[in-house]
């Protein structure tokens, strides 16, 4: 068996937001400079590292970035006015609040504030409904759009194949059925409470891990030829590489999965490095939509 073809998400990510770049030019030549604004509450390091990158990627796309760092005791009534505010900034076209948020806050009221129209992040029930109804201005999830286009890269049309997405979160696995419902796929959400999830799995010609288990997938889970696409990002201990150092995994068990799959997306280096370059992308259409400009078709 030849060993599956490696979907290069870094490569990808790389070229969409040299795309996004260039319309974001246009734009500003226009006179519209589009902007995003990211919310932090507490020091979550992991958050951090991702709020520092988006700052970082939104700069160099051309756009302009506004961090919003709280301190952890921060309660829900300053988040919201600070939510409201960024709301009416014309300035500000995209609106992301970091989760996970302490757990003193109501995430729900959060995301329920924030302006459907800049609703990067496709988390407001507006953006869901729409998303599931399939009205085009639907703000769509980063991360599940991002395998989307890293499906159709890979495989072209993905009309009437089996897809099979392992978890069923609000930020991935529930977006991720629908975006494949509207490619015309055959779609199982699969989960930790289904009876024969190897079974399940093995039936699919795509597979959409999104479980948050370490290498839970394991090589006969996956068809022989199925496109896998991993979505785990699990930071496990590596006593190989020395005392005290870790290694990141995804949720599918890569070594075994290579040898059975058609194509697979690697951790680190696949599904992980589109997500911001999504994000920008959902910021340049959010701001295209709000001056009544077409959708730049990347
Ligand atoms: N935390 C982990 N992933 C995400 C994401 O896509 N958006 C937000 N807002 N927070 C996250």
């Amino acid at each position: 068996m030849t060993e599956a073809k490696i979907i290069d998400g870094k490569a990808f990510a790389e070229a969409l937001r040299k795309r996004i770049g260039a319309e974001v030019k246009r734009l500003t030549d226009y006179g519209v400079q589009p902007g995003l604004a990211v919310v932090l509450v507490g020091e979550d390091p992991a958050s951090e590292v991702y709020v520092r990158n988006k700052g970082k990627q939104t700069l160099e796309a051309g756009m302009q970035s506004f961090e919003h760092k709280l301190p952890a005791e921060t309660d829900l009534n300053e988040l919201l006015t600070l939510v409201h505010g960024l709301n009416k900034d014309p300035k500000v076209n995209g609106i992301l609040v970091q989760l996970p948020l302490p757990d003193h806050i109501d995430e729900a009221q959060v995301l329920a504030a924030i302006e459907p129209s800049k609703d990067v992040d496709g988390f407001h029930v507006i953006n869901v409904g729409r998303l599931a109804t399939g009205d085009a201005s639907a703000m769509v999830p980063c991360t599940p759009l991002g395998c989307i286009m890293l499906l159709k890269d890979t495989l072209g049309d993905l009309k009437g194949k089996k897809a099979v997405v392992l978890g069923r979160s609000n930020i991935v696995g529930k977006p991720m059925a629908q975006l494949l419902l509207a490619e015309h796929c055959t779609v199982t959400i699969a989960h930790s409470r289904t009876e024969n999830l190897a079974a399940e799995c093995a039936a699919a010609d795509i597979l959409v891990a999104a479980v948050g288990r370490p290498e839970m997938v394991k090589g006969d889970w996956i068809k022989p030829g199925a496109t896998v696409i991993d979505v785990g990002i699990n930071r496990i201990a590596a006593p190989e590489k020395g005392e005290g150092k870790t290694r990141l995994v995804g949720d599918v068990d890569f070594a075994e999965a290579v040898q059975v799959a058609g194509a697979i997306t690697p951790v680190p280096g696949g599904v992980g490095p589109m997500t911001i370059a999504v994000l920008l992308r959902n910021t340049l259409v959010a701001a295209c939509l709000q001056h009544g400009r077409d959708m730049p078709d990347i």
